[in-house]
């Protein structure tokens, strides 16, 4: 199996934590469908944690909690996978979950056979509760070798919140993706800062294995498990989501998917972005201007000889974000210029071969997608 594309698809956690079961799960796989999500490209249905009972049986596995999941695991995976979807599920590294439920140190194998039997296609890996003198190396591996024992393709997702340099080792297991960071909260500072704690990380993402922010919080209005009422809006999510299809991120929703407003549908549908975080080439960002500055252009290269022009205020009042050609090495007497079409506006400009300066409202971004021309 090869992961060449960054997973995309919805996890529970964000807006459901605890508050989990089997409707919510065949519903939001429901809407992933109706909604023309699945279609757009998200797969994945994802369950968290808190899924299980907090003992494990007499034959030592996982049990779903039969009061969320009456009617066990193989038949949700059964259901999401009529639609079209893949299942997803999720345990951790150490001796409890998270949530204080039964976990996967020293159980990887019996854990991944389990995953296995119950049609699971995607396992996010956590890592609370990891015994101090054990080897995080090794048990990401060891969970990595138990899955692809099982004979049965599963997108192994590791997320030990980017600890002990996770990016330099974690390619040599043979994970899918790693969590890079900590966990999200529904908050612009947290949005912006989870995205600047990469700029010198995210070049070790590449098709294979990926580096991953953290699952989305756009459309969450306030609601849920990590939701703050007030502090997010339309163009907060906006900047959000363009930041992420920027570097090339697992894109995995955390919102309730059966209240989405429309406007974040298509925020999160937009071809555009989801092309720009798709780049099979999965190429970092360069960040134009000084390295201080709150008002960044971002230069990505992208396959078909086209690239990304990205310009964010991260700043609460407006302003502008400014292109210098000469920042990326661009020569403005090279006889070619860019040609550039914005991707919430479809507005054009260009051909270009000059400084470009574009004004932004507190917290907006404006994304352009180009081509060289000759000019
Ligand atoms: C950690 C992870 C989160 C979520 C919770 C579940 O905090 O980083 O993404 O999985 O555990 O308890």
């Amino acid at each position: 199996m090869i992961i060449n594309k960054p997973p995309m698809g919805w996890n529970s956690w964000n807006t459901f934590a605890w508050s989990i079961n089997d409707q919510l799960i065949r519903e939001t796989a429901d809407v992933m469908v109706s909604s023309g999500l699945r279609d757009a490209g998200y797969e994945y249905v994802v369950i968290d944690d808190c899924y299980a009972l907090r003992d494990r049986g007499p034959d030592g596995r996982i049990v779903p909690d039969p009061d969320k999941f009456p009617h066990g695991m193989k038949s949700l995976a059964d259901y999401i996978h009529s639609k079209g979807l893949k299942f997803g599920m999720y345990s951790c590294a150490g001796i409890m979950t998270c949530a204080q439920y039964p976990s996967s140190f020293d159980k990887e194998f019996l854990d991944a056979q389990t995953f296995a039997d119950w049609g699971v296609d995607y396992l996010k890996y956590d890592f609370c509760n990891f015994p101090k003198t054990a080897d995080p190396r090794m048990a990401y591996a060891r969970m990595s070798m138990a899955l692809k024992a099982t004979g049965r393709d599963i997108v192994f997702s590791a997320c030990n919140w980017g600890e002990f340099e996770v990016e330099k080792w974690i390619r040599s297991t043979g994970a899918h993706l790693y969590r890079s960071t900590g966990d999200i909260g529904e908050r612009f500072s947290a949005v912006i800062d989870i995205f600047q704690s990469q700029d010198k990380k995210i070049r070790y993402s590449a098709p294979g294995c990926y580096n991953d922010m953290d699952m989305l919080i756009v459309g969450m209005d306030g609601i849920g498990n990590v939701g703050h009422p007030g502090l997010c809006g339309d163009t907060e999510y906006k900047t959000h989501f363009a930041l992420w299809c920027l570097n090339g991120q697992p894109l995995m929703m955390g919102s309730d998917l059966r209240r989405l407003r429309p406007e974040m549908l298509s925020l999160l549908t937009n071809k555009d972005l989801l092309r720009i975080d798709q780049d099979e080439e999965c190429r970092p960002p360069i960040v134009t201007g000084p390295p201080w500055c709150n008002r960044p252009c971002y230069f990505k290269h992208l396959s078909d000889r086209q690239f990304v022009l990205a310009f964010f205020n991260l700043e609460d009042e407006e302003g502008s974000s400014d292109f210098r050609p000469w920042d990326i090495g661009f020569p403005t007497t090279a006889g070619f210029g860019m040609s550039l079409r914005e991707v919430f506006t479809g507005e054009v400009k260009g051909p270009i071969n000059d400084y470009i300066s574009v004004d932004l409202a507190p917290h907006d971004c404006s994304v352009f997608i180009g081509e060289w021309v000759a000019m």
